[in-house]
């Protein structure tokens, strides 16, 4: 007689395909799917048809790719557990520009495995992971012919570009996502073996600020002294938005943030945080934040004010004497509950604006924006995530908060009332976005294990 398949019967199939999946991994990370880049825009939708073929293929029962005013949504089902949870799997599969690609120590979109560790744009932000979600549903549903519970998959292709359509997309689609819980792997673990569950996200309200002065460059010797330097004025203001403690001067900025409880300033103190492993990791001779806060406290818990980038004037080779028209900045605010990233564009552009002398002009334009959130630990579904990991890595997760913005999770909570669980497997030293990003594999595949426990522990309820 046959016996009925098991857990241990869908772990022993992942065991055996991992060879697949890495197999997988290297053909979706080939696709070049760059969503800030228009140049890559047919790339990104063969991407979207790649992923709802996996997706078919893993034997849900339908994968669709479906337009927006964007790049398109991948969405996917399998609802044959009627009376079960619900439960909505988020990823995404466009990918950061590779941009300096000479740094890169073999070429981005050709997966190469180094010391168990797969190099490749997208492998661990967010393609590893989206595939990790995959591999365990098609083991499941292969082995045993179901899922414990009812799951819907949602992939987008604008994440790395702020989301843009995804929330149009949500609400005009509620019925179609509606879920008990959503499930999102983009977020980082704490440390190497370490699962983390993380429960906050930061949000972010993101700025471009353009000084004029003269209408055209003008001959700095002829001119220079009479006329204003749109550089200096842009420094100027840059230079005053933070005082020398680190504390941003825009007023009202700290309104709305939340301060932590002493509870949670505890746990974090109790987390294996070597802050001089972390200073030595970036590079950076000292650290320097926000006067008062530990370095966990001000990337989790705390906004900031950062100069993406500057430009303006000459910067050739050689020197040129000119007293250029213009200068401009990006500028990004990473924000932390409950502040609103509608509210903090209005200050920072009014404050912005203030510090503007009258002999130049400036405009502010506001960019990608994003809603920060925090999401609930005594969830069942939040504990049920906590036994998988613990299952699939073999440890007990931490709970972590993350500095880094996934705009759409706040947006999950508003308009389909329901909590995300957090449970990323990325390093922090995966190198996203940058040159050499790469996807730890052992933490690939215990991902994949804690995967599948997922959906029988949230069977569970
Ligand atoms: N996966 C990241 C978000 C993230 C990073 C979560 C680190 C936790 C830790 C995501 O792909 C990302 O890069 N988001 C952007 C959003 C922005 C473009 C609006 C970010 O945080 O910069
Ligand atoms: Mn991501
Ligand atoms: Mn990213």
């Amino acid at each position: 007689m046959e016996r009925d398949a098991t857990m241990q019967d869908v772990l022993d199939y992942v065991e055996r395909h991992q060879r697949q999946y890495l197999a997988d991994l290297t053909d979706f990370v080939r696709i070049p799917s760059v969503s800030a880049l228009s140049e890559h825009a047919a790339d990104v939708a063969a991407c979207a048809e790649y992923v709802a073929g996996r997706l078919r293929a893993a034997g849900l029962t339908r994968a669709d790719v479906m337009p927006t005013p964007g790049h398109p949504v991948v969405y996917g089902e399998w609802l044959g557990a009627p009376g079960k949870p619900t439960a909505l799997v988020y990823g995404h599969y466009d990918v950061q520009p590779v941009d300096p690609i000479g740094l890169w120590d073999s070429p981005p979109f050709e997966a190469t495995i180094r010391d168990g560790l797969l190099f490749g744009r997208g492998a661990s932000d967010d393609k590893g992971q989206v595939l990790m979600h995959w591999a365990a549903l098609e083991a499941h549903l292969k082995v045993r012919k179901a899922l414990p519970v009812n799951v819907k998959v949602l992939v987008e292709g604008e994440e790395e570009v702020g989301s843009r359509n995804l929330e149009e997309f949500v609400a005009a689609h509620r019925d179609t996502l509606a879920a008990d819980v959503v499930v999102v792997s983009d977020t980082d673990t704490f440390a190497p073996g370490l699962p983390s569950i993380c429960y906050g996200l930061r949000g972010i309200a993101y700025f471009q600020i353009d000084v004029v002065g003269p209408t055209r460059d003008l001959h700095s010797g002829s001119y220079g002294g009479a006329v204003a330097n749109p550089v200096e004025v842009l420094a100027k203001i840059l230079a005053a938005l933070k005082d020398e403690h680190g504390r941003i001067a825009i007023p009202g900025f700290y309104d709305d943030v939340r301060p932590i409880t002493p509870e949670e300033k505890a746990e974090f103190d109790r987390l294996p945080f070597d802050e001089e492993e972390f200073r030595r990791e970036t590079g950076a001779p000292a650290l320097f934040g926000e006067e008062g806060y530990t370095t966990l406290e001000r990337r989790w818990t705390r906004p900031t004010l950062d100069p993406n980038g500057i430009w303006g004037g000459f910067t050739g080779e050689g020197t040129k004497t000119v007293l250029p028209s213009r200068a401009s900045a990006k500028v990004s605010c990473r924000l932390v509950p409950d502040q609103d990233p509608e509210r903090i564009s209005d200050l920072f552009e009014s404050y912005v604006k203030s510090l503007c002398p009258p002999w130049a002009t400036l405009t502010v334009t506001r960019m990608d924006g994003g809603k920060p959130s925090v999401t609930p630990l005594d969830h069942p579904a939040t504990k049920a995530a906590a036994r998988a990991l613990e299952a699939g890595f073999g440890k007990r997760p931490v709970y972590t908060r993350a500095g880094g913005s996934i705009p759409i999770v706040a947006t999950f909570q508003e308009v389909l009332g329901a909590p995300t669980v957090l449970m990323g497997i990325a390093l922090p030293d995966d190198h996203a976005h940058a040159p050499n990003e790469r996807l730890d594999l052992a933490s690939f595949f215990a991902g994949i294990r804690s995967a599948a426990h997922l959906w029988e522990e949230l069977a569970k309820g």
